[in-house]
């Protein structure tokens, strides 16, 4: 296999504290890394740079793990900015618009679905993201939510099972009819299509007892869990994913002292969505205090249509250090090894030898202009390594 190195490059975040300042961020300043198509080989100061097939002089440029977006919900038709305005205008976020979406994801076709998704993916990859989780949870029926998990796996193996989102319309009167459905028939129909199931543990959504029965389930099933959890409210999904070993709960935005003490006792991370706040005009987490406390913390843009229509990694880096007490290096930390935690991933979301080579070269010389200079693309070159062939993947 070819080659390459990279050479002169101004600040190389490797995520790996046994190399460069042995920071968590694994700082090496006038660096050089050498991949191949596939992996890490190298990382080490210029000045003992080994020789490869190729060489790429980057003449100062920052360069970093490529984005770990571990929380999405992609597949969707139709869009909500009249709801997004009439919250701007004081009207508060309560998961009511979910149904809208749902009944136009339900009446779009496969290939709408398919060509939408592709041009979310390549917004969210254009922005610097290399992994990309991608959740099912706008149809809501056996069939459907089959559906949008194909959909969502012809552009990822991070694929959620979300069928428990909301209750659909026609189950208004029978909630215990539709968490039997979601335990059993829909889950049987789709982990196969899936790695993880997740639940929106939420007043207006599922309590904590219909969230464990189906994330019991789901488990059984052989299914990695993942929670929304205290988005609106103290709603108990952070209790519940850390008593289930939930890989990630996800929003965050309501904790208790006893849910940040568990949480930091736990292998379970804090995936802040900045975007959500932005978009609902909610408060943001103090994500300062979790890092204090000892949490891993992770950063995502939960791309969806009602509360956060957001593909940019850079901007969420930017609402994190503004608005949620993150330094600029704990928030790269975040979105791109707390990412790959949230996902219990270890080969990428780093780039210590052996990692996927999946990196960005920046047009910055550090990478705290990601939030320093928000809103520009800044993105120079995204790596991202081989994998096997996916249809459909940009
Ligand atoms: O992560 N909270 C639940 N699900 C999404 C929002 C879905 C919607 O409003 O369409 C979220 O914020
Ligand atoms: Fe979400």
């Amino acid at each position: 296999m070819a080659t390459t190195v990279l050479r002169h490059v101004g600040e190389l975040t490797t995520n790996d504290p046994s190399v460069g300042d042995h920071s968590p961020m694994g700082r090496i300043f006038d660096a050089a890394m050498v991949v191949d198509d596939e992996r890490v080989l190298w990382v080490g100061p210029d000045a003992q740079a080994p020789a490869a097939d190729e060489a790429l002089e980057l003449h100062g440029a920052a360069v970093i793990p490529g984005f770990v977006d571990s929380h999405t919900h992609l597949v969707f038709a139709g869009e909500r900015s009249d709801e997004f305005e009439a919250r701007m205008a004081g009207r508060r976020y309560d998961g009511g618009g979910i149904t809208r979406t749902v009944h136009a994801t339900r009446a779009a076709s496969t290939a709408v679905l398919e060509s939408s998704t592709r041009a979310r993916v390549a917004e969210l990859f254009a922005s610097g993201v290399t992994t990309v989780e991608i959740k099912s949870g706008y149809d809501l029926t056996l069939e459907g939510e089959a559906r949008l998990l194909e959909v969502a796996g012809a552009f990822s193996d991070e694929v959620t099972f979300l069928g428990a989102h909301v209750l659909p319309p026609e189950y208004a009167n029978r909630r215990d009819d539709y968490v039997a459905l979601v335990c059993d028939a829909m889950l049987e129909r789709c982990a196969p299509l899936a790695r993880w199931a997740d639940v929106f543990c939420e007043e207006g959504a599922f309590s904590v007892d219909e969230s464990f029965a189906i994330l019991g389930a789901a488990s059984e099933a052989g299914l990695g869990l993942r929670v929304h959890g205290n988005q609106l409210g103290h709603s108990g999904g952070v209790a519940l994913a850390v008593e289930l070993d939930a890989a990630s709960v996800d929003h965050c935005a309501f904790l208790s002292d006893d849910d940040v003490n568990q949480l930091a006792a736990s292998n379970t991370v804090a995936t802040l969505l900045p975007g959500a706040e932005f978009s609902t005009r909610a408060p943001y987490p103090d994500a300062a205090r979790l890092v204090r406390e000892g949490v891993t913390v992770a950063l995502a843009t939960d791309c969806n249509p009602g509360t956060s229509y957001l593909t940019n990694m850079g901007v969420v880096i930017a609402l994190a250090v503004r608005e949620m007490g993150l330094s600029c290096d704990e928030a790269l930390l975040a979105a791109t090894w707390g990412g790959a935690r949230a996902l219990r991933r270890d080969d990428v979301g780093h780039l210590g030898v052996g990692a996927r080579a999946d990196y960005l070269v920046l047009s910055a010389p550090r990478a705290a202009h990601l939030a320093y200079r928000v809103g520009t693309p800044l993105v120079a070159q995204t790596n991202r390594a081989r994998r096997g062939a996916r249809a459909g993947t940009p």
